[in-house]
């Protein structure tokens, strides 16, 4: 059940569809990106800053905010440029964005419509700079490897920290699932 970044990427790209054009498109705009990034970053934050629940996991500790406003400008630049062609040090930088949130138990109810947010905001400022549709569709599929990222690290953590507490095998956990959500 454990993931290996790299090849979990491969299989996402080609699971979403991201090709070497769409690729080219992002280098091509990584100007672009880091210069819309700030602006990204508050709309998500306040976007955030709405839901009382995410609202209190953001303002623990003095310096968290300032810190993901940082860490938010990073992230969505490193969609454009790949970091290293989008190979091991992207994957690896994406699985370990996952597991922060996992450990500050960030699930798919909170990432899934904050990450429809950063593209619906991407969406509106590529239209006010006149960008095409192509860069609006690459932008889409890295996201979504973004999220099943983020998505994935805690289905893995969960199941890893169960089979490990209880000796249990993997395929004894998947049947009791199973069963579990027959009866549900
Ligand atoms: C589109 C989805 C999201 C993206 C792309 C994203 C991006 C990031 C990144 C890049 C980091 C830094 C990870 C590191 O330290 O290595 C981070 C940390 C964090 N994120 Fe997110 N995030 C997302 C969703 C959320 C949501 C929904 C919340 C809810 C409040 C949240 C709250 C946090 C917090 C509290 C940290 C840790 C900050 C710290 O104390 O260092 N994130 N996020």
């Amino acid at each position: 059940m454990t993931v290996e970044p790299q090849s979990f990427l491969l299989t996402l790209e080609k699971r979403v569809g991201l090709t070497e054009q769409d690729k080219v498109l992002l280098k091509a705009n990584a100007d672009w990106g880091l210069k819309v990034s700030p602006a990204m970053a508050d709309h998500f934050y306040s976007y955030l800053e709405r839901d009382p629940e995410m609202k209190a996991i953001l303002h623990t500790g003095e310096q968290r905010i300032h810190r993901l406003h940082e860490t938010f400008v990073q992230w969505f630049h490193e969609m454009f440029t790949g970091m290293d062609d989008w190979g091991t040090v992207y994957a690896e930088r994406r699985w370990k964005i996952g597991l922060v949130h996992v450990r500050i138990n960030i699930g798919p109810q909170h990432v899934v419509p904050a990450m429809a947010t950063v593209i619906h905001e991407i969406g509106k400022q590529l239209e006010v700079d006149g960008k095409d549709q192509a860069l609006k569709d690459a932008l889409s599929r890295i996201c979504m490897i973004d999220l099943a990222f983020i998505e994935q690290a805690y289905v893995e953590v969960s199941s890893a920290a169960v089979l490990r507490e209880t000796g249990w095998t993997e395929g004894l956990f998947r049947r009791l699932i199973a069963t579990g959500a027959k009866s549900m």
